[in-house]
């Protein structure tokens, strides 16, 4: 069997370390991949390498968990989803932007699940269901499919420049999860949701820059989702 061809890859990463450092810097490092590893199997080459304390967090390693969003060459991306293939021979890895940095890659992801609790991202059907469950056509369903699958990775609310410049709107990501209970025919609190995001922190600060849609992984039409919401508001739920 050939073996397999290895390639030199760089890595410029940022660093910062609230409790040691005054200013961030950049640290690089020189790592031999295979071109089908992925951008995470780079970090962790260089971490158990090269520097056991550069930081940054990752688990599913598989697009699913959404804990490993960062700006990979000027970009918002899971640096378990993009191949070295891809990301080219000299790779620069970022924080996301808009959250505080606790240390390297990894953010306080508190600000952003606070919006994200803010719009009710849950059923609310007060109705006694009875001994079936609670019924909805193919159809119904079909109506939030797309925002179904948002995995909370924030690379759309950190790309988004409405939020970099004010911390309180709400951003996409927030307004996906309440797209997808606001077109849920067997959810009672749309009126609510919709009420919170028609105040001025809400979804009328968007202005369709299209980053989110642009940055989502999981290739959520989040802009349009986001257009449903403001119509929603100004015309009724359809
Ligand atoms: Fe991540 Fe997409 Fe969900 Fe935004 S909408 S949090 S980019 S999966
Ligand atoms: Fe921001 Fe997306 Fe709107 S990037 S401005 S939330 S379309
Ligand atoms: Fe889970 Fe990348 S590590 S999405």
């Amino acid at each position: 069997m050939p073996e397999t061809e290895l390639v030199k890859v760089h890595l410029k990463v940022k660093r910062f370390d609230p409790e040691r450092d005054r200013k961030p810097y950049w640290q690089e490092f020189d790592v031999e991949m295979e071109e089908s590893d992925r951008v995470l199997d780079a970090l962790h080459a260089a971490k158990w390498y090269h520097d056991g304390t550069l930081s940054f967090r990752r688990s599913c390693a598989h697009g699913v968990c959404g804990s490993d969003a960062m700006v990979i060459n000027g970009e918002n991306a899971l640096a378990c989803m993009l191949l070295i293939r891809k990301a080219g021979l000299d790779i620069t890895i970022e924080p996301i932007r808009g959250l505080p940095v606790i240390k390297d890659l990894v953010v306080d992801m508190e600000p952003f699940f606070e919006q994200y609790r803010s719009v009710m991202p849950y059923l609310v059907n007060t109705d006694d269901p009875g001994y079936t469950e609670r019924l909805q056509s193919a159809e119904d369903r079909a109506r939030f499919d797309d925002t179904t699958k948002c995995i909370l990775c924030a690379a759309c609310t950190t790309s988004c420049p409405i939020y970099w410049g004010n911390e309180s709107y709400v951003g996409p990501a927030a307004i996906v999860n309440a797209h997808r209970f606001i077109f849920d025919s067997r959810d009672q609190a749309a009126g609510e949701r919709l009420e919170i995001l028609n105040q001025r922190s809400g979804v009328f600060r968007c202005r369709t820059a299209f980053n989110c849609t642009n940055a989502c992984p999981r290739d959520i039409k989040v802009t349009e989702a986001i257009e449903e919401v403001k119509r929603a508001i100004l015309y009724g739920r359809v």
